[in-house]
């Protein structure tokens, strides 16, 4: 039997039907009002809001309250959100002051803020966006593919940081820092953005795929208990060099010994 239908209506029948309706409404309107997007809009200009705040206390001392750079510090407009996440992150930024180059330190910002700067920024202008989990992946690749890395490493970045990533010196009393321990997004960041004097590698020099390589390269090095380049004890660029004077000086003379024993049978 259908109560509302019925000629015996319950006292309650007309309220409930009130309650009824109203919810369907309710449910209706949720079903139509474009919910997702304007709360994934709001959040955006939020983070934006949020990351304008921070900037203007840690950061417009040296970039400018717009950051449009000062003679303390360049300007960030276009520098993209990446380089903020990797600047911030491995707590290059905020400077404590003018200085050649920022070392790497524990960041003072918490994830949420770090995004929130980066947010700010990357709304500037376009620049290389932070990049997705699966860009820096190292999942599913085979050890050829890993090797590959360690190729390509070598050939691109071993000039300066050094055949194992143990890090070298540059001109000027600047350096590359050794990358042991250093998080797969900061090395897919800084190979895009390319801080300091380092350059940057784009999609056309080396695809997302070549970089995950590399990444991977570097972490397999991580987690082998002996990183020396090519075993000459581990202390990195000086005790190589000096196996390299050794051993260049000690070969040139036995050479030049060889040509004056030969010179003087010749006589
Ligand atoms: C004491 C001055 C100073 C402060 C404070 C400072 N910076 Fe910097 N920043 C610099 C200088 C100088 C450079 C350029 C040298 C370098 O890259 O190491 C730089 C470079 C950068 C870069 C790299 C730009 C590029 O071309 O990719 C980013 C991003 C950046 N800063 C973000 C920030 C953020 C975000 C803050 C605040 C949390 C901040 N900085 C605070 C001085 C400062
Ligand atoms: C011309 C020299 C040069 C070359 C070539 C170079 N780098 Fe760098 N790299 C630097 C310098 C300088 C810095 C430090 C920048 C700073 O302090 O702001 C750096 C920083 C980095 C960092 C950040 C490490 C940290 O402490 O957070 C990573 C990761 C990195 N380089 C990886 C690479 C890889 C991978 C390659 C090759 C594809 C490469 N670099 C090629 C000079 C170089």
């Amino acid at each position: 039997m259908n109560f509302l239908t019925s000629r015996r209506r319950h006292p309650l029948a007309r309220p409930l039907m009130l309650v009824l309706a109203l919810f369907l409404v309710g449910v209706g309107y949720m079903a139509v009002a474009p919910a997702g997007k304007s709360s994934a809009e709001t959040e955006v200009a939020r983070q934006v809001t949020h990351g304008e705040e921070l900037f203007t206390v840690n950061c417009a001392s040296c970039h400018g309250l717009n950051a449009e750079g000062t003679s303390q510090g360049p300007s960030l407009v276009g520098v993209g959100s990446a380089s903020v996440d990797f600047q911030v992150s491995t707590g290059r930024m905020p400077m404590a002051k003018p200085a050649q180059q920022a070392p790497r330190k524990p960041t003072k910002f918490s994830d949420e803020e770090i995004a929130a700067l980066a947010a700010y920024v990357g709304s500037l202008g376009p620049g290389v966006a932070v990049p997705e989990p699966e860009q820096y992946d190292t999942a599913g690749l085979t050890e050829e593919e890993v090797a590959e890395g360690g190729e390509i490493f070598r050939t691109n970045c071993s000039a300066c940081h050094n055949y194992a990533g143990l890090g070298g010196a540059l001109p000027d009393g600047r350096y590359a820092p050794p990358l042991t321990d250093v998080e797969p997004r900061h090395i897919y960041e800084a190979l895009r953005v390319g801080p300091q004097q380092m350059p940057v590698f784009s999609q056309e020099n080396l695809s997302d795929k070549e970089v995950r390589m590399i990444i991977a390269y570097l972490k397999d090095i991580d987690a082998q208990p002996n990183r020396g380049g090519m075993d000459l004890g581990g202390n990195g660029p000086v005790g190589e060099g000096l196996w390299a004077w050794i051993l260049g000086v000690g070969g040139l003379m036995v050479i030049a010994g060889w040509i004056a024993s030969k010179g003087a049978r010749a006589k």
